[in-house]
């Protein structure tokens, strides 16, 4: 497939993702959530990819949020199905896909962006990075999950205030509340994203994969982690990369997961 608001670059095992509508501040309008909904479907079905980097063009904004131009008059009907499109076709899906995501937050990340970051696996941040939730300054709120993860990363009482002021975190507050893993100078964000990629891709596939579903499960209605991890711990001994791992351990040698 073909993209205009996206690139997608494939190297070493890495799939990067850049939102490309810089004039805009990579601002998610609908075509953008279609194209990368598509693009981490691809990349989670090519074998070849470890990890996935996503991050915006230009050195200012990761993502400005959702387009606001593209619901200025919506109707509450509409209103609803913007969300739980969003919800299904990207948001969702890349919190629960089975390759990791790292977005590399390289400046704002607002309303949807903030969203899309808190719904990857993992954010490093350059230090010009500006992380809000401004949603209620619209007359709307955060409708990507924002409600849900902000409160999950950071507690409830600090996202309430994030959220109530519609205000911006600065890179290094994000870092002491947990928002983000790690703060870098903007000119080594993707290299420290790459070289944490690397570490990643030494390690099985499917015990990531199976990391990923215990620790989602945690925050699913009615599903016993506890019980989700004893599956998934089972299942993990009839892979081939649990024979390749263990006797590698026996061998004294790497394990090559990645024959
Ligand atoms: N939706 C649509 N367009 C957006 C956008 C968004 N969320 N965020 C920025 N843009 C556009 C601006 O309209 C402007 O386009 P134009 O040049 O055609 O007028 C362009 O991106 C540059 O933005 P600008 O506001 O001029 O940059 P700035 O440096 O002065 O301010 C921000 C940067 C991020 C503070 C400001 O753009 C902003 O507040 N954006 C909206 C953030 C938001 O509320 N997001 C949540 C949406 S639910």
């Amino acid at each position: 497939m073909s993209y205009t608001n996206i690139v997608v670059e494939n190297s070493n095992h890495i799939c990067k993702i850049t939102i490309n509508r810089p004039d805009k501040l990579n601002a998610l309008n609908k075509a953008t959530i279609e194209e990368l909904s598509a693009a981490f479907k691809s990349a989670e079905s090519d074998s070849e990819i470890g990890v996935i980097i996503l991050t915006g063009s230009g050195e200012k904004s990761f993502v400005a949020g959702a387009d606001i131009k593209e619901f200025a008059d919506f109707s509450i009907d509409q209103g609803k199905e913007l969300s739980a499109k969003g919800h299904d076709s990207l948001f969702n899906l890349v919190e629960n896909l089975s390759t990791p995501v790292i977005a590399a937050v390289n400046g704002f990340a607002l309303g949807g962006g903030l969203e899309l970051a808190m719904s990857s696996h993992i954010r490093i941040a350059s230090s010009n990075a500006r992380l809000g939730l401004p949603e209620v300054s619209l007359g709307v709120i955060p409708g990507y999950g924002g409600t849900q993860r902000l409160a999950q990363l950071i507690g409830r009482g600090k996202a309430f205030e994030l959220i109530f002021s519609a205000g911006m975190m600065d890179a290094e507050t994000a870092l002491k509340w947990g928002l983000v893993n790690e703060v870098v100078e903007q000119a080594d964000l993707m290299a420290t994203c790459e070289k944490l990629a690397s570490k990643i891709l030494n390690n099985s596939p499917n015990a990531i994969a199976a990391a990923i579903r215990c620790v989602n499960a945690n925050y699913q209605n009615g599903v016993d982690g506890y019980a989700v991890e004893i599956e998934e711990f089972g299942k993990c001994f009839g892979t081939e990369e649990f024979n390749e791992g263990t006797q590698a351990f026996l061998e004294k040698r790497k394990p090559n997961f990645r024959k």
